[in-house]
């Protein structure tokens, strides 16, 4: 008999190849990170240009979320699984100094990271916090825009997740994200071993 993982038992090992990854990302995914990453992906490059190697370095998304929609100024934004603060600081170039930009990351040594980033461009107007997708620490109705790129595909608990989301967006709010999809049911097999769950 197959055992299946448990939500803590998912979370535990997300915490940890996260924490490794936090150090570095050389040669951890299987596709272009980093500046490659966000070439491939068509983010704004005079964006980009105005953000710091370091941070550029971390970035680890699977998609562009910012192509899905707009972030104005003065908007409120959170990022779920904001890992190093890329996309965070890209946020907050659209929303100004009239708008706040949180992240929040499962692990504590990315939110760290992503701590180390905003601070490292002064961006006062930018918070981040350690916490998990399936328990937002925000109240109902906070957010204009929600993004998130590559993280919730490793939600032991997807649906929770998304009401998260659903609870904390403002009426009429946005959910932009990019993420890994399944075309099809995996095997059990594959389910109960994390690096093919999330790999
Ligand atoms: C592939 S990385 C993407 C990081 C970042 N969004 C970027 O584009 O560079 C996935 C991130 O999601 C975080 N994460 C994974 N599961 C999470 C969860 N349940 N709640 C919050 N963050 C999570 C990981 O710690 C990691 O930083």
């Amino acid at each position: 008999m197959i055992n299946k993982l448990t939500s803590n038992e998912v979370h535990e090992k997300v915490r940890r190849r996260y924490a490794e990854i936090s150090s570095s990302i050389k040669d951890r995914f299987k596709y272009p990170t980093g500046k490659e990453g966000l070439l491939m992906l068509g983010y704004d490059l005079p964006v980009a240009g105005t953000i710091p190697e370091g941070i550029i370095g971390s970035f680890c998304g699977v998609g562009n979320p910012f192509s899905l929609g707009p972030v104005q100024t003065g908007d409120i934004v959170l990022d779920i699984g904001c890992g190093g603060g890329f996309d965070v600081v890209v946020a907050n170039h659209f929303t100004g100094n009239e708008g706040r930009v949180y992240g929040i990351d499962l692990v504590p040594e990315m939110a760290e990271k992503a701590t180390r980033s905003i601070m490292s461009m002064e961006l006062s107007n930018c918070e981040i916090q350690v916490a998990a997708s399936e328990a937002l620490p925000f109240d109902d109705d906070s957010f204009d825009v929600i993004i998130s790129n590559g993280a919730i595909y490793l939600s032991p608990l997807k649906a929770k997740s998304l009401s998260e989301v659903y609870r904390t967006l403002k009426p009429g709010g946005h959910f932009q994200f990019a993420d890994v999809v399944l075309n099809d049911d995996l095997p059990e097999k594959v389910t109960a071993c994390f690096d093919g769950w999330s790999g």
